[in-house]
């Protein structure tokens, strides 16, 4: 491989309401180029989704030894999603690597979306050189969450979905989905926030949370209202950190 390529990996995230992807130069954990993005089709099935990664990875046109690292809304367990809360049903049991590799014609990892988010803040954002039990939420269309312990990712936490005392997930009550449709101000929203990282806070004690998602770069409107044990900052990558991870862990299983 090109010298210039050896630290350089593709990153997708694939997201509710969009795709998105961008080369990343992995000792900066930086873009290389200004991301690429296409809106997620509603109800698209696995394949559509994955022509769209081809799309996505084919207009940056680099070489075929360059890794594609791709992060995906749902839990990936030994390869397989067991269920899949936010885009097609038809997800449910297949294996999306094999799936999106086909497409591409070269091999790709997939992982969880907010997984490869506390990845990426764990090597080069908010969570780096951090000792103890960190746990990240990226507030999108769902809630994700990554679970991080004296910087070792355990996958699949899936805190989004915790039942709270009102009898709703976590996600549904207050996703930033949620924050938009019902037109929420932001100190209703951090009410809401409130009672999910409470709870979390209870079940886990953390030393650290972080908050990642678009909504992130205003982190100064809410952030400030919500009352944790543990400090509670914004995700240094903001919106980038999924496609920086997926990149990054890509480059680590495929090299
Ligand atoms: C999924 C998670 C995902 C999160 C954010 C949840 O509904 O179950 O796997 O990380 O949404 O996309």
């Amino acid at each position: 491989m090109k010298k210039k390529y050896r630290k350089v990996a593709i990153g997708v995230d694939v997201g509710g309401s969009g795709i998105k992807g961008a080369p990343v130069d992995l000792k900066t954990g930086q873009f290389l180029d200004e991301r690429y993005r296409v809106p997620t089709p509603e109800d698209a099935e696995p394949k559509e989704i994955a022509k769209i990664i081809r799309k996505i990875v084919d207009h940056f046109d680099l070489p075929e030894e360059v890794p594609v690292g791709v992060s995906f809304p749902a839990p990936i367990v030994r390869g397989q999603v067991p269920f899949m809360a936010n885009l097609s049903k038809e997800w449910e049991g297949q294996f999306p690597a094999r799936i999106i590799s086909r497409q591409l014609k070269r091999p790709v990892t997939v992982m969880n979306d907010a997984d490869a988010a506390g990845y990426a803040e764990v090597y080069y954002g908010a969570a780096n050189g951090q000792k103890g039990t960190i746990i990240m939420l990226t507030l999108g269309t769902g809630i994700g969450s990554a679970l991080v312990s004296d910087g070792v990712l355990v996958p699949n936490s899936e805190l989004g979905h915790l039942l709270l005392d009102n009898g709703m997930e976590a996600e549904h009550f207050a996703a930033s989905s949620v924050f938009e449709r019902e037109g929420l101000s932001f100190e209703e929203w951090a009410q809401r926030l409130q009672k999910v990282f409470s709870h979390i806070d209870m079940l886990f004690s953390p030393d650290l949370f972080i908050v990642g998602g678009g909504v992130s770069k205003k982190h100064k409107k809410f952030l400030p209202l919500i009352d944790t044990n543990a400090p509670i900052v914004p995700a240094d990558l903001l919106n980038s950190a999924g496609i920086v991870g997926s990149a990054l862990y890509a480059k680590q299983m495929l090299a």
